[in-house]
């Protein structure tokens, strides 16, 4: 009998990993495609297809499937950013990101523990996701809202087999979790392991409660109250008039013409779009595709591109609060004079750019969707690091947050990302913390052929960057062009990052030559992407250096 019941467990166990491995490879389709970062997220999104669904009801289901499936970094404790075309509409940016609460300042971590704005209840601010979803699905989408629920429900409260990533995820923060919260991941104290089902009957409650009223589920009423309660019993400051008060905003995107194509790129809060522009303008001033491709030359002034494109970062902020230099930044002059400070032969740093007389007014997942016509949505959400401040609510189980690290809290200092940030991006009440997050489109004779993004905090942009430099200029298909090694640099600290175990030793040899400090990287990005091709086919793929999934039709 326990033979036998051991011999189903291996066979049932077998096809679902079969089912994982088998949905890494790449896929080609027709109709609309998804590159996202679960198998589950996929499938459920598949079904919504079928029924009819345009991008954005895909875009809306694939988000609330990951906020069950993926907690550590898409629960609806977090916040993102969305970019979006849907028919004739012009690209639509979507800014959910958190915002700061109403009690925090520029001085509230001084005197605080020096981890105040990572781990517990002073690190979480205000979320967006529920606030996201919903407003993206309420301008773009095409089925009704509650059309989207069944699948992310079910999973929820029918329970999902919790993946190798979940688990080793999960193992990491066991004793960061506040214990009140953590009930809602562990079993005898220990993390679901991988293949087990994973109930959360709490979530799936507030997911029909969702369903029902929209993010009013979210900011008022029970959950808010659970939040609200959760946060002030591990020591932080966050109010239900914090909740209450959440608002997304619509902005522009940035926009980049490059080699015949349009790059639609994220503005500020988000520092990506700065960055990118800065990049994609050296790559064409300095004519990187008259070097062989992945040649020492070629990565070494990538990472002199990325180097100089980034040492504006540390002068952005949100733009309700500081005024972006932007004018300055990516003026002809500023970024002439970036090109002609690289040189083939050896690496050089600058002084950082000052920003005295300004005035002062990870773990993340990106989801890209692309179809035939050109329709895209392409997400990035965040909790900032692994299941955020890794304060779980206690009644609903709804991971928050940390993302307060990504303000400037202690000035002169990096933060987790080892970023040195500026006064723009200072902690204020209600202000949106500078972000790397960069969901990226790109447009051939006015139709979306390319939808990408990464999560990575600062290697975010290096990643999604590569990838468009493969495709676009070394005509790499899409699976290719995220699979090939990268490089990342972030101005600082001053070290040339490359990825674990993808470089040949002499090519690491060729960059040290140069005068790289090296250092070898886990990830440099995970880029999700959909790519529509000169034939009219789809094509999608993940990323190698995560789980992922890939599917549509
Ligand atoms: O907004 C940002 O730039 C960061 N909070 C993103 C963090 C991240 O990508 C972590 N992922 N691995």
């Amino acid at each position: 009998m326990l033979k036998n019941f051991t011999l189903i467990l291996l066979i049932v166990l077998f096809i679902l990993t079969s089912q994982l491995i088998a949905q890494a490879i790449p896929v080609e389709g027709k109709k609309m495609l998804i590159s996202a970062p679960s198998p589950y997220a996929v499938e459920a999104g598949k079904k919504i297809i079928k029924k009819g669904g345009n991008v954005v009801d895909v875009a809306t289901v694939v988000g609330l499937t990951l906020a069950v499936t993926n907690p550590y970094f898409a629960a609806f404790g977090g916040g993102g950013f969305a970019m979006v075309k849907v028919g004739n509409n012009p690209v639509d940016v979507l800014d959910f990101r958190e915002t700061a609460p109403l009690k925090t300042h520029p001085q509230y971590y001084l005197d605080k523990k020096p981890e105040a704005s990572q781990n517990g209840g002073t690190a979480v601010a205000v979320p967006g996701v529920a606030a996201g979803i919903y407003e993206l699905h309420k301008k773009y989408g095409k089925l009704s809202w509650k059309e989207l629920f069944s699948e992310p429900i079910q999973l929820a409260e029918d329970g999902f087999n919790v993946s190798g990533e979940w688990t080793a995820r999960t193992e990491i923060s066991v004793s960061r979790f506040n214990p009140k919260g953590a009930q809602h991941f562990l079993k005898n104290q220990k993390a679901y392991q991988a293949g087990e089902l994973l109930k959360q009957k709490p979530l799936s409650s507030f997911l029909k409660m969702y369903k029902r009223q929209g993010p009013k589920a979210f900011y008022t009423g029970p959950v808010a109250n659970d939040i609200v309660k959760t946060v002030k019993d591990t020591g932080g400051d966050l109010s239900l008039q914090d909740l209450n008060d959440y608002k997304v905003r619509w902005l522009k995107p940035l926009t980049h013409n490059f080699k015949g194509y349009v790059v639609y790129l994220m503005p500020p809060p988000s520092s990506g779009g700065v960055v990118l522009k800065t990049a994609l303008s050296l790559i064409d001033q300095l004519k990187l595709e008259n070097l062989e491709s992945m040649s020492v030359d070629e990565l070494h002034l990538m990472g002199e591109i990325l180097n100089r494109s980034f040492r504006g970062r540390a002068l952005l902020g949100d733009p309700d609060f500081h005024e972006n230099p932007l004018e300055k930044l990516l003026s002809k002059n500023y970024i002439g004079d970036m090109a002609k400070s690289i040189n083939l032969t050896k690496a050089k740093q600058l002084k950082p750019l000052s920003d005295k007389n300004l005035n002062e007014s990870n773990e993340t997942t990106h989801y890209s969707i692309l179809d035939d016509q050109g329709n895209s949505v392409s997400i990035t959400v965040t909790l900032n690091g692994n299941y955020g401040s890794a304060v779980v609510s206690e009644k609903f189980g709804i991971a928050l947050n940390n993302e307060m690290d990504d303000f400037t809290t202690h000035p002169g200092e990096a933060n987790m990302y080892g970023l040195v940030q500026g006064k723009g991006n200072y902690v204020q009440a209600r202000k949106r913390p500078l972000s790397s997050m960069s969901p990226t489109l790109v447009e051939k004779d006015g139709k979306v052929i390319l939808s990408l993004g990464a999560p990575g905090g600062p290697t975010i942009i290096s990643g999604v960057l590569q990838v468009i430099y493969n495709s676009l200029v070394r005509n790499m298909d899409i699976d290719r062009a995220i699979q090939s090694p990268r490089v990342h640099h972030q101005f600082l600290p001053n070290v040339l990052y490359i990825d674990e175990w993808r470089l040949q030793p002499a090519t690491k040899k060729g960059l040290l030559t140069k005068g790289h400090v090296l250092e070898e990287k886990a990830f440099i990005g995970r880029v999700n992407a959909v790519r529509l091709k000169n034939n009219g086919a789809l094509e999608a793929a993940f990323d190698s250096r995560g789980e992922g999934a890939v599917g549509g039709y």
